[in-house]
């Protein structure tokens, strides 16, 4: 029950993502989103007593999903539904956690993924975020614009330089807590809507 994209992230993951999970994902309570929850790598870090319905979302997801959802045996409502961010099928304020992992790199629109994200969360609501952005270390950030290019190439949609935390905050988040894993390749954390 492992995808070759759990195989692709080991190396990531033990480099600061998996740390990231741990430290923000348990957090999610009442009715949760995760947004392109993909082969729901996140599954294993939720607190699934302090979360009344979980929905998970992606516009093309992992197979290997639905049995990791079997498996878990999860005694609230749990389900996946095949759509895009930039146009939720939902009513406004209708969540408490809305939680995304990788996600805002390869978003077409990030500005209108985000504008959907605040109509649909609740107004005390939280969004628990990871994202990779540009790490701060001047060589480091040099060696990651240069690839850049490179990568987006190659895996189709994935952009290395995006400045996530500007794009939250022009989106009218505020960022309560935020940390840098990863040599501050990744950043995680949780917001609110302003
Ligand atoms: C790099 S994977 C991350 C998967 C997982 N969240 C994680 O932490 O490893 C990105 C996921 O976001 C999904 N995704 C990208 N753009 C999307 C969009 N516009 N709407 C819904 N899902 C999207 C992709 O299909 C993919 O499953």
């Amino acid at each position: 029950m492992i995808s070759f994209y759990d195989i692709f992230m080991f190396p990531l993951e033990r480099m600061g993502i998996k740390k990231a999970r741990k430290k923000i994902i348990h957090l999610a309570h009442g009715n949760v989103l995760e947004i392109g929850a993909g082969s729901g790598v996140n599954l294993k870090y939720y607190d699934f007593s302090k979360i009344e319905k979980m929905t998970f979302i992606d516009s093309d997801f992992f197979e290997v999903i639905h049995e990791k959802i079997k498996k878990k045996n999860c005694t609230i409502p749990c389900e996946t539904i095949e759509m895009d961010i930039e146009d939720l099928k939902f009513e406004d304020q209708t969540f408490d956690t809305i939680v995304f992992s990788l996600v805002f790199c390869s978003v077409n629109d990030v500005m209108k993924g985000l504008s959907e994200v605040k109509r649909v969360l609740k107004p005390e609501g939280q969004v628990l975020f990871i994202e990779h952005v540009l790490p701060h270390k001047k060589g480091f950030r040099k060696l990651v614009q240069k690839v850049a290019p490179v990568w987006f190439k190659f895996s189709k949609s994935c952009h290395l330089d995006r400045d996530f935390e500007t794009s939250m905050i022009s989106s009218g988040f505020t960022i309560d807590q935020i940390y840098r894993t990863g040599n501050t390749i990744f950043t995680s954390g949780i917001a609110r809507k302003k």
